[in-house]
């Protein structure tokens, strides 16, 4: 681990050679560590119906002009032969916050059927799935692990307590999400979680604070972006937030401390990021991101789906983004691990928290395919 210091100094950086060492220090850490191989997870998008009502996100409860959808299981189905047929060896499941039993149990089936009609000789046990589908009880947690998700996504947006009051409704709880967290490590999930970077009134000594948080709560993936605000939405209405020039930077050299200090995670260079920049997602690769998120949520849908504004690619097709992707890695000169889990090796070296006997063997078949 990083000292606080020295997280403190990296996001302190503001000279462009400073940045390019620190992007020279994060590639070598990565590379090191790692690979330099770069993991994809198919993204898709299959539900914009929301019950949380946070004060940023431009699909909250109360956002009036959007078109609600679920996709259909066939739909949500496509999606998954289309990222099996390119190689994407995961995909990520992602939807607004339901925790009803039918939402669940909705869930629960596409991922039975997905594992299934995915499994092939190059990844046996189908396609790697994420959820991220946000705070659940145990009891389902444990339903859509048995199902065969293995990975799980639940950002914290902000561990400082006092942040996330501002930018959540009343009775929304940091700890409550905490909660969640470790249940989902207790289960045998590969977890991930993350923030936003340049919310209003957000110090570089809160962002140290989340790398810490990051490295005491022992996560596996980590996914980040800078806030962008929806016009929509209160936060992005009324904050008083940077410029996204220093939303960009600061974005990037959180990436870079995270890679630093807790080198064995997967760490997604998001789709945010280039909503600031068009080489953003770029950036986040060589700043030691491993991970990107092709979308393949069916283009209609896709305009319904906009967490804030600016949202890239809302007028491409799964194809677009699968070709656009292609050669925005090989700019960067790294690899794309086709037909890979692309497991965080940090999971596999935890061994004193988990039990995933089943895991482990998957991550061994999974090493024969790379
Ligand atoms: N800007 C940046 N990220 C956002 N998210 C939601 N709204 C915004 C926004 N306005 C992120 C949150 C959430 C993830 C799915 O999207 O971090 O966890």
């Amino acid at each position: 681990m990083l000292s606080r210091k020295e997280i403190l100094e990296i996001l302190s950086i503001s000279r462009p050679d400073e940045m390019q060492d620190l992007s020279r220090r994060a590639g070598l850490c990565l590379e090191e560590q790692l690979g330099s191989r770069v993991y994809y997870r198919g993204l898709i998008e299959y539900s914009n119906i929301c019950s949380r009502d946070c004060l940023y996100c431009g699909i909250r409860r109360s956002a009036g002009d959007i078109q609600r959808y679920t996709l259909a299981e066939e739909e949500i189905l496509n999606a998954a032969d289309f990222a099996a047929g390119k190689g994407y060896g995961s995909l990520t499941l992602q939807s607004g916050e339901s925790a009803s039993e039918a939402a669940v149990d909705f869930a629960a089936s596409i991922i039975r059927k997905i594992k299934k009609r995915t499994a092939s000789s190059l990844l046996p046990r189908g396609l790697g799935i994420t959820l991220c589908i946000g705070e659940q009880t145990e009891a389902s947690y444990r339903r859509l692990f048995e199902a065969g998700a293995h990975r799980y996504l639940l950002r914290i947006e902000s561990s400082n307590p006092a942040m996330y009051r501002r930018i959540h409704p009343r009775g929304d709880s940091l700890q409550g999400r905490i909660d969640c967290l470790r249940n989902l490590k207790k289960i045998g999930f590969q977890t991930g979680t993350g923030v936003m970077i340049g919310l209003p009134g957000q110090s570089i000594e809160d962002l140290a604070d989340d790398v810490e948080f990051f490295y005491r709560e022992n996560v596996d993936m980590i996914g980040m972006g800078p806030f962008i605000p929806h016009s929509g939405t209160p936060l992005g209405a009324f904050g008083n937030y940077p410029a996204a020039e220093t939303r960009l930077e600061l974005s990037l050299k959180m990436i870079a401390a995270v890679r630093l200090a807790i080198p064995d995670v997967n760490i997604a260079s998001t789709t945010a990021l280039q909503a600031l920049h068009p080489m953003g997602r770029e950036m986040g690769l060589n700043f030691g991101a491993n991970v990107l998120m092709p979308v393949i949520t069916p283009g209609e849908v896709r305009k319904q789906y906009q967490l804030y504004d600016g949202k890239p690619c809302l007028d491409d097709s799964p194809e677009d983004c699968a070709n656009c992707l292609i050669s925005r890695v090989g700019s960067t000169g790294r690899s794309i691990a086709f037909n890979s889990w692309g497991d965080p090796l940090h999971f596999f070296a935890d061994r004193h928290t988990h039990t995933g006997d089943e895991h482990e063997g998957a991550w061994d078949a999974e090493r024969e395919t790379v």
